[in-house]
């Protein structure tokens, strides 16, 4: 465990990450330039621990200790100073991290590991010129934060082993599920996966194959259910690879192999629709009532799953 926890940067993810660790047991500074995001980061720590309360109210005493255990600030040297983790989740933009960087570098101790949660920036890139280069991972987390188990590690050759040990085995201690990847690589594991099936989705929908609910609900009654159970090669295995290699022959002249976001979602880009965010996207989600409505239901499906997938992990 850690003694002290700097999140900086208390937007969706580092209000997630907030939560993830206090819930853990862990003191937390949580740090952003603009008061208005911390703010709106307690409501939202505050309204997820509601809802864990709502639905599983032995965990109250947890929840409220944890929300406790979150303290906020303005100051980037007060939220680092002691720390002996430092998680930077900042805007996705390598002029604002690096000056993240440079502002916090002298007041970090020789011992503390900094990460930045980083969805798409190059690790070298990020690290280049700051003096804890042998100090620095990218852990890179899924909304919400607090819920998804995986996390992605990227470290380079000269990582100090011994200060990514200890974050593998706090992220476990947490319930997190850590992959390691052997070299850096653009959109990691996950992102990579995700986006090759949302390009052939959208495909599918420009064709007229489909529309975008039958589409989802294809792949929330068939793949989806699989897939949080067995991996892509696991499945291939139990398919049988002489089955696959036929498939993939037959198919892949057909997928899609497009090289810039899909119309559908330009088109939406372009008339404002931006998905929930904006009441509209895919699909329409009313006012902001309903759109807070639809992601409590998201995080509680998802909460329990997540309980599920543990149970059966442990018969
Ligand atoms: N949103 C996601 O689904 C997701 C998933 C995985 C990784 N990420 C990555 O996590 C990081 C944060 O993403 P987000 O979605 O939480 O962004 P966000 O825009 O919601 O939050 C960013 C926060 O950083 C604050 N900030 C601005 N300047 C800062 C500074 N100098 N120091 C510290 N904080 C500063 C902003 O006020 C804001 O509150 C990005 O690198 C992003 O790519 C996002």
């Amino acid at each position: 465990m850690y003694h002290q926890i700097a999140v900086l940067g208390a937007g969706t993810m580092g209000s997630g990450l907030a939560q993830l660790f206090a819930r853990c047991g862990m003191p937390i500074m949580l740090y952003d330039p603009d008061r208005k995001a911390l703010d709106k980061a307690r409501a939202a720590i505050a309204r997820s621990a509601e809802l864990h309360i709502r639905e599983w109210p032995n965990e109250r005493k947890a929840w409220e200790q944890a929300t406790d255990k979150i303290r906020m600030t303005e100051d980037a040297k007060e939220a680092v100073q002691g720390a002996d983790f430092v998680l930077e989740a900042g805007p996705e933009n390598i002029g604002i991290k690096r000056d993240i960087y440079k502002a916090i570098a002298p007041f970090l101790g020789d011992e503390t590991l900094v990460a930045s949660n980083t969805s798409s920036l190059a690790l070298d890139t990020l690290v280049q010129g700051q003096p804890f280069g042998d100090r620095f991972v990218i852990a890179h987390f899924f909304n919400p934060a607090h819920l998804v188990p995986l996390v992605e590690i990227v470290k380079r050759p000269d990582t100090r082993k011994d200060l990514t040990d200890r974050l593998i085995g706090v992220l476990v201690q947490c319930g997190k599920a850590p992959v390691i990847l052997k070299k850096d690589c653009p959109g990691f594991i996950a992102n990579r996966l995700q986006a090759a099936v949302l390009r052939e989705a959208c495909h599918l929908l420009r064709s007229g194959v489909a529309d975008a609910e039958q589409i989802d609900r294809a792949m929330r009654e068939g793949p989806g259910l699989r897939w949080a159970i067995n991996g892509p090669f696991e499945i291939a295995d139990f398919g049988g690879l002489d089955i696959w290699e036929k498939v993939t022959d037959n198919l892949f002249p057909s997928l899609d192999n497009g090289l810039t976001s899909p119309e559908p979602i330009r088109d939406n880009v372009s008339n404002g629709k931006l998905g929930v965010k904006a009441g509209s996207g895919f699909y329409e989600y009313g006012d902001g009532l309903g759109r807070e409505t639809i992601i409590e239901q998201r995080d509680r499906n998802f909460t329990q799953l997540i309980r599920l997938k543990k149970e059966l992990k442990s018969t």
